[in-house]
């Protein structure tokens, strides 16, 4: 096996075990709410994002890697919320996420709603106890909360589940995709960037390559949602019927297209950074986007 597969290997399974010990954990003499706390963890997941953060580190000081796990986790439990809440029968009623029930299915609409609060405010929290200087901590939280919060991730979703039945143009659809999702893949590579201390100019060439990641990774999971089994994609398929996807805007073989044309445009964009992060990031984008 190539050396830069085993790193990623090892690196997500080391994560993986911290953050198993990591959860939030609430005892208490409810009879669900703690264990629904953590079982969408334990379903599984890619972990795409925490993989960004953390080759950054990695690349840079692998001596702060595993001060970086707090907060490549805090970026992982503000991404399953979003997960949590995007199933729930009032935005896309799934009943199946990372091949297991989703929450409102195993318990109820309450505590579904509500665990994804916990994780939301939970991910701050994580940042804030992270072994990591105070200034580089409110560094991370702002980026975490301008891009997972009121004008990132969340507008992102506003707009999907508003539009519903009714078509955008295709610069609208980007910019719905742009903060649905690759804002916050655009801020686990610019949090990376912050925790090793690279400088300003470094950081925003991350952060725009991670929106282009973003994209391609919508684009992909709209190409997933038009041609996979529910099987193979651990959550219900054709399920995108009534929504502003790329697929459904451009039909597949376009939206193949689009995301060929992602997918060259990022590699000339990683060629700006240093030949060891570069190799480490075209290795990930090689592997996920097929
Ligand atoms: C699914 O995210 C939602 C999107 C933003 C497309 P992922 O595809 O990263 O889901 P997991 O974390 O691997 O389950
Ligand atoms: C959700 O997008 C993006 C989030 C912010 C959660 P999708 O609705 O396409 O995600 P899936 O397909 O259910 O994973
Ligand atoms: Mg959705
Ligand atoms: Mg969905
Ligand atoms: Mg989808």
């Amino acid at each position: 096996m190539p050396l830069q597969e085993t790193n990623t290997i090892d690196l997500l399974s080391d994560f993986e075990t911290f953050l198993t010990a990591h959860l939030p954990d609430a005892p208490s003499f409810h009879p669900s709410y703690n264990q629904a706390l953590k079982e969408m963890f334990k379903a599984g997941g890619k972990r795409f994002r925490p993989l960004m953060l953390l080759q950054i580190v990695e690349t840079y000081e692998p001596l702060l890697l595993k001060n970086a796990y707090w907060v490549a986790a805090a970026v992982e439990m503000l991404h399953t919320y979003s997960l949590i809440h995007d199933d729930l029968p009032t935005f896309d009623d799934s009943d199946l996420r990372r091949g297991h029930p989703t929450l409102h299915v195993t318990y109820d609409e309450v505590t579904a709603t509500l665990v994804g609060d916990a994780l939301n405010s939970h991910s701050f929290l994580m940042i804030a106890d992270a072994p990591l200087s105070d200034s580089v901590k409110v560094a991370l939280i702002k980026e975490l909360s301008l891009n997972g919060g009121t004008d990132g991730m969340v507008l992102g979703q506003a707009i999907d589940c508003y539009f519903e039945d009714k078509k955008l143009s295709l610069d609208e659809l980007t910019f719905l995709h742009i903060h649905k999702t690759a804002k916050l893949i655009a801020a686990s590579l610019k949090m990376g960037a912050i925790i090793v201390d690279l400088d300003k100019e470094q950081q925003n060439l991350l952060y725009k390559i991670g929106l282009n990641i973003g994209l391609l990774f919508q684009v992909q999971d709209d190409i997933i949602d038009a041609t996979l089994t529910t099987d193979e994609a651990g959550k219900p398929t054709n399920h995108d019927s009534s929504k502003n996807s790329f697929t459904n805007l451009l039909g597949v073989a376009a939206a193949q297209t689009e995301k060929e044309k992602l997918k060259t445009e990022i590699e000339t964009q990683l060629s700006k950074l240093d030949d060891a992060l570069q190799n480490r990031l075209q290795s990930s984008i090689n592997k996920y986007f097929k």
